[in-house]
């Protein structure tokens, strides 16, 4: 028994299987069909005229307000994130730039974690700040005097990301949203990680954000990003920034990965265990420094998980002895068999992907400690996993530089 015999919130396995059901218009059939389409016929300009004025509800107006297809899937996400609103957008990193989007104007300052996914933090860097917003980057293990010390009369936005991606340093949200509401900020968060392990409304988040690429189309072959808000004033903001910019996503993404969401629970704990199992076997290696998994005992954040998450995902990072070079991890995955090169995860395949040298943080910290590699453990056999990466390890080893 390791405490994770149920890993997810009371009744979510039932909610998966019934969630965005009553939108199956022909019902005997069990899903929602996929509706495509642009224009919306109106039979007279009353009815036209009051559809344009519906534009914050799951109404019928033009194409890029949604289907019910679209609905459906937002019903879903809304649900599973214990938030009641959810905007779905054609990717996770475009769900992150229009949630900023939707909340900073020229003069507004931003907090970032250092620890954030690249794309968000280019994103600050170079799009931004030319739209006249600056963004300050503080370490992810701030405490609520340490954030609220970096706070500036126009900080309107503290995002945060936990795990961060690729070093997992855990945030301490209770504490960073009570920083954020005292000044009258919003608290953004890119809750890919924790779906269906972690309640981001009730740690005090405003707005989460579901890369849905991930462990909700579960199979590699979808892009999509949601968006979740618990109130009717950041769903107004969220709406309108996304119909404002364009924001839109394929139903035929949508359906895919509504129907991704039902096998959610069983794949998630799946990985979940599995993850642990390897991750558990990596930490016994001798080549190894550290693994960054925050469910194992005594890893870094592992006691704000344990606070906080009821699960975790197949997703961590291994940091290698410092006595082996970048270019020996690139030989170590390259060795690997079963798990491929490639960036993303949350599919139903296992990935490597080196990340000294492709990551960038202001504070070096875990960075600094030895060579890094990310691994995302999926459905196979874990015994097959395992003596693959003793495979790669040999080739770590023999490897000469
Ligand atoms: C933590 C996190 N957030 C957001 C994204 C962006 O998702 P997408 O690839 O759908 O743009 C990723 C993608 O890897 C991610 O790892």
């Amino acid at each position: 028994m390791d405490g994770l015999e149920n890993p997810f919130p009371e009744g979510f396995r039932t909610q998966l299987t019934q969630t965005g059901r009553q939108y199956t218009k022909a019902p005997r059939f069990v899903n929602p069909p996929v509706y495509r389409g642009s224009t919306v016929l109106y039979p007279d300009m009353a009815q036209r005229r009051a559809g344009m004025s519906r534009r914050l509800e799951q109404a019928l107006v033009y194409g890029t307000m949604g289907s019910e297809t679209h609905f459906a899937l937002e019903d879903a996400v809304a649900e599973i994130e214990g938030g009641s609103r959810c905007q779905i957008v054609s990717t996770g990193l475009a769900a992150i730039t229009t949630a900023l989007l939707a909340y900073l104007k020229a003069g507004d300052h931003c907090l970032v974690p250092d620890s954030c996914y690249e794309p968000t933090r280019s994103f600050c860097d170079k799009l931004l700040t030319r739209l006249g917003v600056s963004t300050t980057y503080y370490p992810p293990a701030s405490d609520e005097a340490g954030v609220g010390d970096l706070f500036r009369p126009n900080t309107t936005v503290l995002f945060t990301e936990s795990p961060g991606s690729h070093t997992f340093e855990m945030q301490d949200l209770p504490a960073l949203a009570r920083a954020a509401h005292a000044r009258g900020a919003k608290v953004l968060m890119d809750n890919t990680w924790g779906l269906g392990f972690f309640q981001p409304f009730r740690h005090g988040v405003d707005v989460s954000i579901q890369a849905l690429t991930k462990y909700a189309g579960g199979h590699s072959d979808l892009l999509l990003g949601a968006i979740i808000t618990d109130n009717e004033g950041d769903w107004d903001r969220v709406r309108t920034a996304s119909l404002l910019i364009g924001q839109y996503a394929s139903p035929d993404d949508c359906w895919l990965a509504l129907r991704g969401l039902r096998t959610l629970a069983v794949r998630l704990e799946r990985h979940m265990r599995s993850g642990l199992e390897v991750a558990r076997w990596l930490a016994g290696r001798p080549e190894v420094h550290q693994v960054l998994h925050p469910a194992l005992p005594g890893a870094p954040g592992h006691e704000i998980w344990k606070r906080d998450f009821s699960g975790a995902c197949g997703l961590f990072g291994v940091v290698f002895k410092p006595d082996y070079s970048v270019e020996a991890t690139h030989a170590f995955v390259e060795a690997l068999q079963l798990f491929g090169i490639g960036a993303s995860w949350g599919g139903y395949e296992s990935l490597a992907l080196p990340t000294t040298g492709f990551v960038s943080r202001k504070v070096k910290g875990v960075l600094s400690q030895g060579p890094m590699v990310r691994l995302h453990i999926g459905l196979e056999d874990t015994a097959d996993l395992i003596a693959d990466l003793e495979r790669g390890l040999c080739a770590l080893r023999n490897h000469r530089d």
